[in-house]
């Protein structure tokens, strides 16, 4: 059966720049450069974006296309023992999918929400804790509240519509999620910029204080940040690329993806600023996730103007832009994986969908419970800085040291007519660049990690919750590769396409031009 195609070379960008345009570019990036010094965090982010980001995200793209399968066939083809590594990749965003697809349902939910925030500040920055998800801020309590489960269920029922049919209902949704919140952070923007000292956060917002260069912590989050905001290292960009006509420009589209990524982000950034210092808010601007779309968000909104109603108005807004960045991420989240599986077991790829959306979706009820978010803060933080990196060393090695870059490079330069990826500079980043800076960051957030638990564990979750959802989740992301083993030997359809796998050389690219 043929594979299915994007439906054009802008549904694969679009597609693509959906899944790296989340919310980690609307609550995480802004908070991030107000903590290290304004435009010096921006010099850095473009720095680690051209050294490791769009380089990495060549790699995955072009291995995706040339195998045509998802990020475990892709790194079987890459190395044969290399295929667990791909399946960690996707356990791991299984898992980020399970918890992903709840704070899309808070974004929801929070669409409605918007209407308790009216003048009263303090009010406003407790509708979320209080009213919409009932948090006890630990891991007990169990009970969930109704509204929280209409919203988990509308949330998987628009992820499910928009990846029903695979690529190219894919390749349809993206043109509307993607343009949507571009427009809704242009209108938060104005509104923003009218406001008294908006001028002030912009100058704090773009002017470098280069004495915060000094601080590796900048570093660390820069990179961190780079990674998390492409997409790459889970699974996905596999995928995605592996819909590709063998005719796309990837060296091309990859710059265009990061660029724009970069520049929402940007945009996102400006946003928070002008609202921030317009609002009077500045001081709260470096808390960065959860409290900065969920509690200082709704406390600005509440100070914007002293008609409730036009407050309310704009924070529906602010949270109908995180629904439309939310859910093209989510999606493409699931894609990578229903690929992953679909490819190695020779399922249906709707079928797979269906199944993969549903044993995450029971899997995500945990996460809003009352108790729901101090386990996601526990998983998101082991997926993202434990897992995710450990994933992403072992592919760089595996590519890098036992497989050929130059191979790589070829792909990724195929139509990019003279104008592509220098070898030097893949080559650097895949083998010495992206490992090491990897490697660093593990280290830097593990010992960071331990530290805090040594100190009494200041994060203040229970014990057994942090070793479930920390150790346990991670060690099973990790060996889920074995799992799978395991499964394969019991189906004759997988032995069966995995006696069929080719070698990179022995793939024949005119099959599918
Ligand atoms: N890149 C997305 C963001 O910046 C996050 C994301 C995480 C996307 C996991 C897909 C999968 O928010």
């Amino acid at each position: 059966m043929a594979r299915e195609k994007w439906s054009g070379r802008t549904s694969f960008i679009f597609a693509a720049i959906g899944s790296a345009v989340g919310l980690g570019n609307a609550w995480r990036f802004p908070g991030l450069v107000a903590k290290h010094g304004g435009g010096a965090f921006l010099l850095v982010y473009v720095i680690a974006m051209i050294l490791v980001g769009v380089p990495l995200l060549m790699t995955e793209v072009a291995i995706g296309r040339k195998t045509r399968q998802g990020a475990p066939g892709s790194m079987r083809v890459i190395h044969k023992k290399a295929e667990g590594i791909g399946w960690a990749a996707t356990a791991n965003a299984f898992v980020i999918a399970c918890y992903y697809a709840v704070v899309f349902a808070w974004v929801l939910a929070m669409v409605v929400g918007a209407f308790k925030i009216g003048t009263d500040i303090t009010g406003a920055s407790k509708v979320f804790s209080d009213s919409v998800i009932q948090t006890t801020w630990t891991t007990s309590g169990y009970s969930i509240p109704w509204w929280m489960f209409i919203a988990l269920f509308v949330a998987w029922g628009l992820i499910y519509y928009c990846i029903r049919n695979g690529v190219s209902s894919v390749s349809k949704v993206v043109n509307f999620t993607v343009s949507a919140p571009i427009v809704l952070l242009l209108i938060l923007a104005v509104r923003g910029f009218l406001l008294p000292n908006a001028a002030e956060g912009l100058k704090v917002f773009f002017i470098p204080d280069f004495s915060a260069l000094k601080d590796i912590s900048l570093w660390v989050d820069a990179f961190g940040q780079v990674f998390y905001s492409l997409s790459v290292m889970m699974a996905i960009m596999f995928a995605y690329g592996s819909f590709l006509k063998r005719d796309s420009n990837i060296a091309a589209d990859c710059v265009i993806i990061a660029v724009s990524d970069m520049l929402i982000s940007v945009l996102a950034g400006i946003v928070m600023f002008t609202t921030m210092y317009g609002t009077g808010l500045q001081d709260s601007i470096t808390s960065s996730g959860i409290a900065t779309a969920f509690i200082v968000y709704p406390t600005a909104f509440a100070s914007l103007t002293s008609v409730p109603i036009v407050n309310s108005i704009f924070a529906c807004i602010f949270y109908l832009m995180l629904c439309t960045l939310a859910i093209d991420s989510a999606f493409s989240i699931i894609e990578g994986v229903s690929t992953a599986l679909a490819d190695k077991f020779g399922t249906d790829k709707k079928k797979m969908t269906i199944r993969v959306c549903i044993v995450a979706g029971i899997i995500s009820i945990l996460f809003i419970t009352r108790a729901g978010l101090a386990w996601l803060d526990i998983v998101d933080n082991w997926c993202n800085y434990v897992n995710l990196l450990v994933i992403g060393i072992l592919e760089c090695v595996a590519i890098g040291w036992f497989f050929d870059v130059r191979k790589v490079h070829k792909e990724v330069n195929l139509n990019s007519k003279g104008k592509g990826m220098p070898y030097w500079w893949l080559n650097c980043s895949i083998r010495f660049v992206a490992p090491l800076v990897l490697s660093f960051l593990f280290i830097f957030n593990f010992i960071k990690m331990m530290i805090t638990y040594a100190d009494g564990g200041s994060y203040g979750y229970a014990i057994w919750a942090e070793c479930v959802g920390g150790w346990l989740v991670s060690i099973l992301v990790l060996i889920s590769g074995l799992l799978i083993k395991f499964f394969t030997k019991r189906s004759q359809k997988a032995r069966a396409l995995e006696a069929e796998t080719k070698t990179w050389d022995e793939i024949n690219d005119n099959l599918e031009a």
